[in-house]
């Protein structure tokens, strides 16, 4: 990876919220940009102005930052993200995780859409992501070892915290929500899978199958930052119901579970603020 090019990217995003200093970093993916509207909005920067960043493109991905606050902590809010079957290379996918992690984030929350294989997660269902599957076939740790990723050999025998999924299924709790648990596992897209593909993950161990996540995750995991993950089901994988996937089914799907989806992710941040309360 570029590592001139994700220092770069972090010090323009420093110096343009030169006052910033946030605790959390949440990754809003496909459908779930609205929710950045549950915080207190301090400023925003067009991904664009971030450079490596640009825009992105997928419909359903703002392509913002937002610099908000919860209960007196700041988060940094990424409103859509880029993804590895753009093409552009890993820097774009890391750039988020450099910026959280050169600002000082301790903690992080990746979202995503996803398709459901284990016949329970039906469309709607939300999953809090246990751990996951690489199916992409690379790895953003690829490469010259750097520092800043951790050992060179990073472990991951535990990248989703244990603490923070248990936040979130007291978060589920108090607001009268189900909410289910699941391996995720990330192929590299563009196309959906095929049938015989998501019958070869279920034996594989993965419960929801998506395109995105994963090498965030890694990075963050590997930067030593508290990682937590959470899937909207949009959709049965293919081959799970004869349906046909669309990009326009997983953003409508997400519609309909917006409350839902708002109200676990506040809960979480109501539970994270009161485990360290900014200081008076
Ligand atoms: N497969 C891959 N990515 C997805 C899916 C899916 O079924 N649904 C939403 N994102």
């Amino acid at each position: 990876m570029n590592t001139a090019l994700l220092q770069q990217a972090a010090d323009s995003v420093q110096r343009a919220l030169p006052k910033a200093n946030p605790r959390w970093a949440l990754v809003l993916g496909s459908g779930w940009g609205v929710v950045a509207e549950a915080f207190t909005s301090l400023a925003v920067l067009p991904y664009q102005a971030i450079p490596g960043y640009g825009g992105t493109q997928v419909v359903g991905h703002a392509g913002r930052l937002v610099l908000a606050t919860h209960r007196g902590v700041d988060l940094l809010i990424f409103q859509g993200r880029r993804h590895w079957y753009e093409g552009a290379g890993w820097e774009p996918v890391a750039i988020p995780i450099a910026i959280a992690r050169a600002m000082g984030v301790s903690t992080i929350v990746l979202t995503n859409a996803a398709g459901g294989i284990r016949a329970d997660l039906r469309p709607g269902s939300l999953m809090i992501i246990d751990d996951h599957i690489n199916g992409m076939g690379s790895n953003p740790l690829i490469g010259p070892h750097d520092a800043q990723w951790g050992d060179r050999f990073p472990d991951m025998s535990q990248v989703y915290s244990r603490e923070l999924r248990s936040c979130f299924d007291e978060a589920a709790r108090r607001a009268g929500q189900a909410v289910s648990h699941g391996v995720y596992l990330a192929s590299s897209g563009p196309p959906y899978e095929t049938p015989a593909e998501v019958r070869s993950f279920a034996r594989l161990g993965a419960d929801a199958v998506g395109m995105s996540t994963v090498p965030e995750a890694i990075l963050a995991r590997a930067a030593g930052l508290r990682v937590a993950g959470l899937s909207c089901i949009t959709n049965f994988a293919a081959g799970v119901t004869d349906a046909p996937l669309s990009h326009t089914e997983v953003i409508e799907e997400t519609q309909r579970a917006q409350a839902r989806m708002r109200a676990l992710l506040i809960g979480l941040f109501d539970l994270l603020a009161a485990e360290s309360p900014p200081a008076a």
